[in-house]
């Protein structure tokens, strides 16, 4: 298969992170790269598929300082992070565990099995984490949600594990339907989990709780549409934001007032309401 590696300074490891996560990665592996007189370059290994076109279409959003190449390795290789990951503890009581392995938990834990196929996410990234949380601070009995920019469906797994009552999810990445819909039926909300690639502009129902963990440059461009699907008592949760650089977000979003703010590992979720 192939690998995508990408050279670029160390400074700009989340910035490329970020864009390949939103291009629909798996797994990001860092190496130390070649030394440079005035910047430390790293790798980023990972894998957008073994379609050369199709990457090279994708890379042509890439910055160009950041330098790409097609490396082919292993598939047996590529697949090795799935014998390192391991379970996430969300709280005390709540853990997002890789659908392939065991995880031992004390009874009552809310136990979140999720396999991200070809989708972000294996739930154990900050910003998810972050939502999860927050999800679960805004939910109540029987509320509706919608989750934009669904990926791997954690996110609605998790609010209907907390009481939702009917979990909307939608992603622009056709992938994210058929993991989305399966991780809803491994946790046993099947019923509870409606996926689709539906823009958010063409969504027509206002909900409770809205979550949207995506970049901040999306989130901004979405934020009439955020405001317009939000219930009048509803609650927004974003995530996606870098931790005190999202007053632009929050002003993009206005007049929704922020009325919480959580922070982890340099990312921030921020939870709004009108
Ligand atoms: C950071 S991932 C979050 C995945 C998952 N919700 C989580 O919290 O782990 C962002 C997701 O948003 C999707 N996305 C990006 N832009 C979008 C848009 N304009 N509309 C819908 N989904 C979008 C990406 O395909 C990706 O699956």
């Amino acid at each position: 298969m192939l690998a995508l590696v990408i050279a670029l300074p160390a400074g700009e490891v989340e910035l490329a992170s970020d864009a390949l996560w939103a291009l629909g990665v798996v797994a990001i592996e860092e190496r130390d790269g070649e030394h440079r007189i005035d910047d430390h370059y790293v790798e980023l290994w990972t894998s957008l598929g073994d379609d050369a076109d199709t990457v090279a279409k994708a890379a042509e959003g890439f910055p160009a300082r950041w330098r790409w190449r097609l490396v082919e390795v292993d598939e047996t290789v590529a697949e090795t992070w799935r014998a390192h990951v391991t379970p996430t503890w969300v709280a005390d009581d709540v853990v997002i565990c890789p659908a392939w392995i065991p995880v031992e938990a004390p009874s009552g834990t809310v136990v979140l099995r999720i396999e991200p196929g070809a989708t972000f996410g294996l739930g154990n990234h900050p910003t998810t984490v972050l939502t999860v949380r927050a999800l679960r601070a805004s939910l109540f009995p029987g509320a509706t949600v919608l989750d934009v920019g669904c990926g791997s469906g954690v996110l609605g797994v998790a609010a209907c594990a907390f009481g939702a009552g009917r979990v909307d999810a939608i992603d622009l990445s056709p992938a994210a339907v058929g993991v989305t819909a399966a991780n809803a039926a491994r946790n046993g909300f099947g019923g509870r989990i409606a996926v689709s690639t539906t823009p958010i502009g063409d969504v027509d129902d206002s909900y409770d709780v809205v979550v949207a963990n995506i970049l901040a440059p999306t989130l901004i461009e979405m934020a009439g549409d955020l405001r317009r699907v939000l219930g009048p008592a509803g609650v927004l949760v974003i995530s996606g934001v870098l931790s005190g650089r999202f007053a632009h977000v929050v002003d993009a979003l206005a007049p929704l007032q922020v009325i919480a703010v959580d922070e982890l590992e340099g990312w921030a979720a921020v939870t709004l309401r009108w």
